[in-house]
Protein backbone atom coordinates (compact mmCIF):
# COMPACT_ATOMS: atom_id res chain seq x y z
CA UNK A 1 0.00 0.00 0.00
CA UNK A 2 1.50 3.21 -0.91
CA UNK A 3 2.07 5.80 1.87
CA UNK A 4 -0.23 9.02 0.79
CA UNK A 5 1.22 12.17 1.84
CA UNK A 6 -1.11 14.40 -0.50
CA UNK A 7 -3.89 14.75 1.29
CA UNK A 8 -3.68 18.92 0.29
CA UNK A 9 -4.67 17.71 -3.03
CA UNK A 10 -7.31 15.42 -2.24
CA UNK A 11 -8.11 13.27 1.53
CA UNK A 12 -7.16 9.70 0.87
CA UNK A 13 -8.33 7.29 2.05
CA UNK A 14 -11.96 8.36 3.06
CA UNK A 15 -13.36 7.15 6.58
CA UNK A 16 -15.46 3.47 5.66
CA UNK A 17 -18.77 5.05 6.67
CA UNK A 18 -17.95 7.72 3.42
CA UNK A 19 -17.37 4.84 0.78
CA UNK A 20 -20.70 2.70 2.80
CA UNK A 21 -23.01 6.08 2.33
CA UNK A 22 -21.76 6.69 -1.25
CA UNK A 23 -22.50 2.79 -2.22
CA UNK A 24 -25.40 2.40 -0.16
CA UNK A 25 -26.89 5.60 -2.29
CA UNK A 26 -25.83 4.51 -5.53
CA UNK A 27 -27.20 0.62 -4.58
CA UNK A 28 -30.74 1.88 -3.24
CA UNK A 29 -31.47 5.15 -4.17
CA UNK A 30 -29.67 7.34 -6.76
CA UNK A 31 -33.27 9.09 -7.64
CA UNK A 32 -33.05 12.49 -8.23
CA UNK A 33 -33.71 14.91 -5.44
CA UNK A 34 -36.36 17.34 -6.00
CA UNK A 35 -37.36 16.17 -9.18
CA UNK A 36 -40.68 14.34 -8.47
CA UNK A 37 -43.16 13.29 -6.06
CA UNK A 38 -42.42 9.58 -6.11
CA UNK A 39 -40.79 7.84 -2.59
CA UNK A 40 -37.27 7.68 -4.05
CA UNK A 41 -37.31 10.85 -5.11
CA UNK A 42 -38.40 12.14 -1.30
CA UNK A 43 -35.87 10.23 0.00
CA UNK A 44 -33.66 11.73 -2.22
CA UNK A 45 -33.89 15.15 -1.62
CA UNK A 46 -34.31 14.71 2.45
CA UNK A 47 -30.72 13.34 1.85
CA UNK A 48 -30.10 16.29 0.18
CA UNK A 49 -31.40 18.46 2.81
CA UNK A 50 -29.59 16.35 5.74
CA UNK A 51 -26.51 16.99 4.30
CA UNK A 52 -27.24 21.03 4.20
CA UNK A 53 -27.84 20.63 7.73
CA UNK A 54 -24.99 18.88 8.57
CA UNK A 55 -23.10 21.49 6.91
CA UNK A 56 -24.79 24.37 8.38
CA UNK A 57 -24.04 22.65 12.07
CA UNK A 58 -20.51 22.37 10.97
CA UNK A 59 -19.92 25.96 9.95
CA UNK A 60 -22.36 27.76 12.50
CA UNK A 61 -24.24 28.86 9.53
CA UNK A 62 -28.16 29.56 11.22
CA UNK A 63 -29.92 29.21 7.54
CA UNK A 64 -29.13 25.95 5.63
CA UNK A 65 -30.27 27.63 2.39
CA UNK A 66 -27.60 29.38 1.75
CA UNK A 67 -25.77 26.90 1.05
CA UNK A 68 -25.63 26.28 -2.62
CA UNK A 69 -23.67 22.80 -3.51
CA UNK A 70 -21.46 22.97 -6.32
CA UNK A 71 -18.51 20.27 -7.44
CA UNK A 72 -15.45 22.08 -5.69
CA UNK A 73 -14.10 24.90 -4.00
CA UNK A 74 -12.93 26.29 -7.57
CA UNK A 75 -16.85 26.09 -8.71
CA UNK A 76 -17.85 28.06 -5.16
CA UNK A 77 -14.76 30.38 -5.54
CA UNK A 78 -16.42 31.45 -9.19
CA UNK A 79 -19.98 31.33 -8.33
CA UNK A 80 -19.25 33.97 -5.45
CA UNK A 81 -17.11 36.20 -7.61
CA UNK A 82 -18.89 36.30 -10.68
CA UNK A 83 -21.97 36.37 -8.71
CA UNK A 84 -21.58 39.84 -7.09
CA UNK A 85 -18.47 41.29 -8.57
CA UNK A 86 -19.35 44.38 -11.30
CA UNK A 87 -17.47 46.52 -13.58
CA UNK A 88 -15.76 49.30 -11.74
CA UNK A 89 -15.47 47.23 -8.06
CA UNK A 90 -12.60 47.12 -6.23
CA UNK A 91 -11.37 43.63 -4.72
CA UNK A 92 -8.65 43.13 -2.35
CA UNK A 93 -6.61 39.84 -2.47
CA UNK A 94 -3.56 38.03 -1.18
CA UNK A 95 -0.44 36.75 -2.84
CA UNK A 96 -1.24 33.62 -1.30
CA UNK A 97 -4.32 32.51 -3.49
CA UNK A 98 -4.44 29.60 -5.43
CA UNK A 99 -5.21 29.59 -9.27
CA UNK A 100 -9.48 28.66 -8.28
CA UNK A 101 -8.73 32.58 -7.18
CA UNK A 102 -6.29 34.25 -9.45
CA UNK A 103 -7.69 33.40 -13.07
CA UNK A 104 -11.38 34.35 -11.76
CA UNK A 105 -9.77 37.87 -10.39
CA UNK A 106 -7.38 38.04 -13.89
CA UNK A 107 -11.32 37.44 -16.07
CA UNK A 108 -12.69 39.77 -14.00
CA UNK A 109 -9.79 42.34 -14.55
CA UNK A 110 -10.30 42.15 -18.31
CA UNK A 111 -14.24 43.11 -16.96
CA UNK A 112 -13.44 46.02 -15.86
CA UNK A 113 -12.87 44.90 -12.39
CA UNK A 114 -9.58 46.43 -10.14
CA UNK A 115 -7.67 43.81 -8.59
CA UNK A 116 -5.38 44.94 -5.60
CA UNK A 117 -3.28 42.05 -4.52
CA UNK A 118 -1.31 42.39 -0.60
CA UNK A 119 2.08 40.90 -0.68
CA UNK A 120 2.52 38.04 2.17
CA UNK A 121 5.83 37.79 4.27
CA UNK A 122 8.27 35.68 3.10
CA UNK A 123 6.29 32.79 5.76
CA UNK A 124 3.36 33.15 3.74
CA UNK A 125 1.81 35.35 6.35
CA UNK A 126 -0.81 38.32 5.25
CA UNK A 127 -0.35 41.39 7.73
CA UNK A 128 -4.04 41.96 8.75
CA UNK A 129 -2.95 45.59 9.25
CA UNK A 130 -1.78 45.90 5.08
CA UNK A 131 -4.96 44.41 4.68
CA UNK A 132 -6.67 47.16 6.14
CA UNK A 133 -4.93 49.25 4.66
CA UNK A 134 -5.38 47.90 1.35
CA UNK A 135 -8.74 47.78 1.58
CA UNK A 136 -9.59 51.81 2.26
CA UNK A 137 -10.87 53.46 -0.58
CA UNK A 138 -14.22 51.72 -1.46
CA UNK A 139 -13.32 48.25 -1.47
CA UNK A 140 -16.41 45.84 -2.40
CA UNK A 141 -14.99 42.67 -1.69
CA UNK A 142 -11.92 41.20 0.23
CA UNK A 143 -11.19 37.44 -0.80
CA UNK A 144 -8.35 35.33 1.38
CA UNK A 145 -6.85 32.26 1.62
CA UNK A 146 -7.32 30.47 5.18
CA UNK A 147 -4.76 28.19 4.90
CA UNK A 148 -2.25 28.23 1.99
CA UNK A 149 -1.77 25.30 0.36
CA UNK A 150 1.53 25.76 -0.40
CA UNK A 151 3.43 26.43 2.74
CA UNK A 152 0.40 25.61 5.05
CA UNK A 153 0.38 29.37 6.51
CA UNK A 154 -2.74 30.50 8.37
CA UNK A 155 -4.41 33.55 7.76
CA UNK A 156 -5.68 35.33 11.04
CA UNK A 157 -9.60 35.49 9.31
CA UNK A 158 -10.92 35.67 12.58
CA UNK A 159 -9.73 39.53 13.09
CA UNK A 160 -10.40 40.44 9.25
CA UNK A 161 -13.89 39.15 9.31
CA UNK A 162 -14.88 41.44 11.83
CA UNK A 163 -13.44 44.61 10.11
CA UNK A 164 -14.64 43.81 7.10
CA UNK A 165 -18.20 43.54 8.87
CA UNK A 166 -17.80 47.03 10.28
CA UNK A 167 -16.42 49.17 6.59
CA UNK A 168 -19.21 47.10 4.86
CA UNK A 169 -16.65 44.72 2.83
CA UNK A 170 -17.79 41.57 1.28
CA UNK A 171 -15.41 39.45 3.40
CA UNK A 172 -15.14 36.21 1.22
CA UNK A 173 -12.69 33.26 2.50
CA UNK A 174 -11.49 30.54 0.57
CA UNK A 175 -11.35 27.67 3.04
CA UNK A 176 -10.12 24.36 0.35
CA UNK A 177 -7.21 23.66 3.15
CA UNK A 178 -8.37 24.50 6.28
CA UNK A 179 -12.44 23.63 6.31
CA UNK A 180 -12.10 19.79 8.29
CA UNK A 181 -8.59 20.56 9.99
CA UNK A 182 -9.49 23.97 11.87
CA UNK A 183 -12.87 25.26 13.05
CA UNK A 184 -14.73 27.59 11.12
CA UNK A 185 -17.43 29.90 12.06
CA UNK A 186 -18.91 31.91 10.11
CA UNK A 187 -20.82 34.13 12.38
CA UNK A 188 -18.05 34.21 14.34
CA UNK A 189 -15.81 35.26 11.93
CA UNK A 190 -18.00 37.46 10.19
CA UNK A 191 -17.54 35.57 6.81
CA UNK A 192 -19.88 36.70 3.92
CA UNK A 193 -19.28 33.71 1.43
CA UNK A 194 -17.23 30.97 2.17
CA UNK A 195 -16.06 28.13 -0.21
CA UNK A 196 -15.44 24.99 0.13
CA UNK A 197 -14.72 21.30 -0.99
CA UNK A 198 -16.31 18.93 0.32
CA UNK A 199 -13.43 15.93 -0.89
CA UNK A 200 -9.86 17.49 1.07
CA UNK A 201 -9.91 17.95 4.75
CA UNK A 202 -13.53 16.94 4.91
CA UNK A 203 -13.22 13.80 3.87
CA UNK A 204 -16.48 13.35 1.39
CA UNK A 205 -15.91 12.26 -1.99
CA UNK A 206 -14.86 14.22 -4.81
CA UNK A 207 -17.45 16.43 -7.15
CA UNK A 208 -18.57 17.54 -4.12
CA UNK A 209 -18.49 21.29 -2.46
CA UNK A 210 -20.27 24.16 -1.48
CA UNK A 211 -20.55 28.04 -1.38
CA UNK A 212 -21.83 29.90 1.75
CA UNK A 213 -23.51 32.82 1.17
CA UNK A 214 -24.52 35.53 3.65
CA UNK A 215 -28.24 36.34 4.22
CA UNK A 216 -28.66 39.60 2.14
CA UNK A 217 -26.32 39.01 -0.56
CA UNK A 218 -27.94 38.58 -4.06
CA UNK A 219 -25.69 36.81 -6.28
CA UNK A 220 -26.04 36.82 -9.63
CA UNK A 221 -25.93 32.77 -10.89
CA UNK A 222 -23.17 31.09 -12.83
CA UNK A 223 -25.49 28.00 -14.20
CA UNK A 224 -29.64 28.24 -15.30
CA UNK A 225 -32.13 25.62 -15.62
CA UNK A 226 -34.14 23.52 -14.11
CA UNK A 227 -34.64 23.73 -10.04
CA UNK A 228 -37.33 21.20 -9.68
CA UNK A 229 -39.62 23.72 -8.12
CA UNK A 230 -41.26 27.14 -9.74
CA UNK A 231 -41.60 25.08 -13.19
CA UNK A 232 -43.80 27.37 -14.86
CA UNK A 233 -41.38 30.58 -14.56
CA UNK A 234 -38.96 30.86 -17.54
CA UNK A 235 -36.68 32.85 -14.95
CA UNK A 236 -34.37 31.77 -12.91
CA UNK A 237 -36.01 31.17 -9.09
CA UNK A 238 -34.85 34.01 -6.40
CA UNK A 239 -34.79 32.32 -3.65
CA UNK A 240 -31.79 30.25 -2.22
CA UNK A 241 -30.93 27.76 -2.81
CA UNK A 242 -32.25 27.17 -6.12
CA UNK A 243 -31.14 30.37 -7.01
CA UNK A 244 -27.37 28.94 -7.30
CA UNK A 245 -28.26 25.60 -8.03
CA UNK A 246 -29.53 24.50 -11.34
CA UNK A 247 -29.27 20.89 -12.73
CA UNK A 248 -29.16 17.23 -11.00
CA UNK A 249 -27.49 17.52 -7.02
CA UNK A 250 -24.18 14.94 -7.07
CA UNK A 251 -26.95 13.10 -4.52
CA UNK A 252 -24.20 10.21 -4.03
CA UNK A 253 -21.72 12.23 -3.36
CA UNK A 254 -23.43 14.58 -0.94
CA UNK A 255 -24.21 11.48 1.28
CA UNK A 256 -20.66 10.90 0.96
CA UNK A 257 -20.20 13.83 2.90
CA UNK A 258 -22.59 14.12 5.16
CA UNK A 259 -20.73 10.15 6.70
CA UNK A 260 -17.65 12.47 6.22
CA UNK A 261 -18.32 15.31 7.94
CA UNK A 262 -20.11 13.28 10.77
CA UNK A 263 -17.11 11.56 11.06
CA UNK A 264 -15.03 14.52 11.69
CA UNK A 265 -17.57 15.56 14.28
CA UNK A 266 -17.41 12.08 16.18
CA UNK A 267 -13.94 12.28 16.40
CA UNK A 268 -13.76 16.19 17.22
CA UNK A 269 -11.54 19.12 15.51
CA UNK A 270 -9.18 18.94 18.63
CA UNK A 271 -8.60 15.70 18.09
CA UNK A 272 -7.98 15.74 14.32
CA UNK A 273 -6.01 18.96 14.59
CA UNK A 274 -4.02 17.67 17.16
CA UNK A 275 -2.63 14.50 14.51
CA UNK A 276 -2.14 17.00 12.29
CA UNK A 277 0.23 19.17 14.52
CA UNK A 278 2.20 15.72 15.66
CA UNK A 279 2.89 14.74 12.07
CA UNK A 280 3.52 18.12 10.79
CA UNK A 281 6.04 18.71 14.09
CA UNK A 282 7.38 15.04 13.55
CA UNK A 283 7.93 16.09 9.52
CA UNK A 284 9.92 19.54 10.54
CA UNK A 285 12.05 18.01 13.21
CA UNK A 286 13.19 15.32 10.94
CA UNK A 287 13.49 16.94 7.53
CA UNK A 288 15.09 20.17 10.00
CA UNK A 289 17.87 17.26 10.85
CA UNK A 290 18.77 16.09 6.77
CA UNK A 291 21.37 17.80 4.98
CA UNK A 292 20.64 20.36 2.75
CA UNK A 293 17.17 20.68 3.61
CA UNK A 294 15.55 24.03 3.20
CA UNK A 295 11.97 24.24 4.57
CA UNK A 296 9.20 26.99 3.95
CA UNK A 297 6.37 28.91 5.88
CA UNK A 298 5.40 29.40 9.60
CA UNK A 299 6.91 25.84 10.68
CA UNK A 300 5.28 24.73 13.55
CA UNK A 301 3.82 27.81 14.91
CA UNK A 302 0.13 28.36 15.50
CA UNK A 303 -0.01 29.59 12.02
CA UNK A 304 0.87 26.57 10.26
CA UNK A 305 -1.67 23.28 9.65
CA UNK A 306 -1.96 20.53 6.78
CA UNK A 307 1.02 21.01 4.31
CA UNK A 308 5.04 21.36 4.40
CA UNK A 309 6.90 22.76 1.70
CA UNK A 310 11.03 22.09 0.79
CA UNK A 311 13.35 21.50 -1.38
CA UNK A 312 17.03 19.86 -0.85
CA UNK A 313 19.99 21.16 -2.31
CA UNK A 314 21.28 20.07 -6.03
CA UNK A 315 17.97 17.62 -6.21
CA UNK A 316 15.59 18.72 -8.57
CA UNK A 317 12.13 19.09 -7.05
CA UNK A 318 10.27 16.75 -9.55
CA UNK A 319 13.15 14.01 -9.35
CA UNK A 320 12.29 14.18 -5.48
CA UNK A 321 8.61 13.46 -6.02
CA UNK A 322 9.30 10.93 -8.95
CA UNK A 323 12.23 9.00 -6.74
CA UNK A 324 9.80 8.95 -3.60
CA UNK A 325 7.06 7.29 -5.44
CA UNK A 326 8.35 5.01 -8.18
CA UNK A 327 11.01 3.82 -5.45
CA UNK A 328 9.30 3.93 -1.85
CA UNK A 329 5.70 4.16 -3.25
CA UNK A 330 5.29 7.91 -1.64
CA UNK A 331 3.09 9.99 -3.06
CA UNK A 332 3.34 13.69 -2.38
CA UNK A 333 2.59 17.04 -4.89
CA UNK A 334 5.72 18.69 -6.36
CA UNK A 335 6.60 21.95 -8.72
CA UNK A 336 3.94 25.29 -8.10
CA UNK A 337 0.72 23.78 -6.28
CA UNK A 338 -1.23 25.76 -8.98
CA UNK A 339 -0.11 28.50 -6.55
CA UNK A 340 2.65 30.55 -8.64
CA UNK A 341 2.13 34.07 -6.66
CA UNK A 342 2.27 31.97 -3.47
CA UNK A 343 5.71 30.34 -4.65
CA UNK A 344 6.92 34.09 -6.21
CA UNK A 345 6.45 35.37 -2.45
CA UNK A 346 8.44 32.55 -0.62
CA UNK A 347 10.80 32.66 -3.22
CA UNK A 348 10.82 29.00 -4.89
CA UNK A 349 9.88 29.37 -8.66
CA UNK A 350 10.00 28.76 -10.94
CA UNK A 351 10.62 24.95 -9.85
CA UNK A 352 8.62 25.23 -6.63
CA UNK A 353 9.12 22.34 -3.88
CA UNK A 354 7.93 19.75 -2.54
CA UNK A 355 5.30 19.12 -0.77
CA UNK A 356 4.03 16.85 2.33
CA UNK A 357 0.40 16.79 3.27
CA UNK A 358 -0.77 13.94 6.20
CA UNK A 359 -4.00 13.53 6.38
CA UNK A 360 -6.08 11.72 9.52
CA UNK A 361 -5.23 8.45 8.36
CA UNK A 362 -1.59 8.81 8.58
CA UNK A 363 0.50 7.23 11.29
CA UNK A 364 3.77 8.62 12.64
CA UNK A 365 5.50 5.60 10.96
CA UNK A 366 4.84 6.71 7.36
CA UNK A 367 6.59 9.96 8.72
CA UNK A 368 9.25 8.08 9.61
CA UNK A 369 9.39 5.53 6.53
CA UNK A 370 9.12 9.14 4.13
CA UNK A 371 12.21 10.46 6.50
CA UNK A 372 14.53 7.31 6.10
CA UNK A 373 13.79 7.39 1.85
CA UNK A 374 14.98 11.14 2.31
CA UNK A 375 17.71 10.15 3.93
CA UNK A 376 18.57 6.95 1.69
CA UNK A 377 18.13 9.46 -1.12
CA UNK A 378 20.12 12.59 -0.07
CA UNK A 379 22.61 9.82 0.75
CA UNK A 380 22.98 8.38 -2.83
CA UNK A 381 22.50 11.93 -4.62
CA UNK A 382 25.37 13.34 -2.52
N1 LIG B 1 -5.34 22.65 -4.81
C1 LIG B 1 -4.95 21.28 -4.67
C2 LIG B 1 -3.50 21.14 -4.32
O1 LIG B 1 -2.94 22.03 -3.74
C3 LIG B 1 -5.38 20.44 -5.80
O2 LIG B 1 -2.89 20.14 -4.62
Amino acid sequence: MPIYLDNAATSFPKPSQVTEAVERTLRLNAANPGRGGHQLSLEAGRLVMECRETVARFFGIGDETRIAFTANATEAINLGLFGVLQPGDRVVTTSMEHNAVIRPLRALTQQGVDVVRVMADSFGFVDPAAIQQACLSGTRLLIVNHCSNVTGTLQAIEEIGPWCRKQGIIFMVDAAQSAGIFPIDVEEMAIDLLAVPGHKSLLGPPGTGFLYVRQGLNLRPLLYGGTGNFSQSESQPLEMPERLESGTLNTIGLAGLKAGIEFLEAIGLDHVQAHDQELLGQLIDGLSSLEGVTLYGPLGSEWHGGAISFNIKNIDAAMLGFRLDREYGICCRVGLHCAPVAHDTIGTLPEGTVRLSPGYFNTTDDIEQTLTALRTIIATES
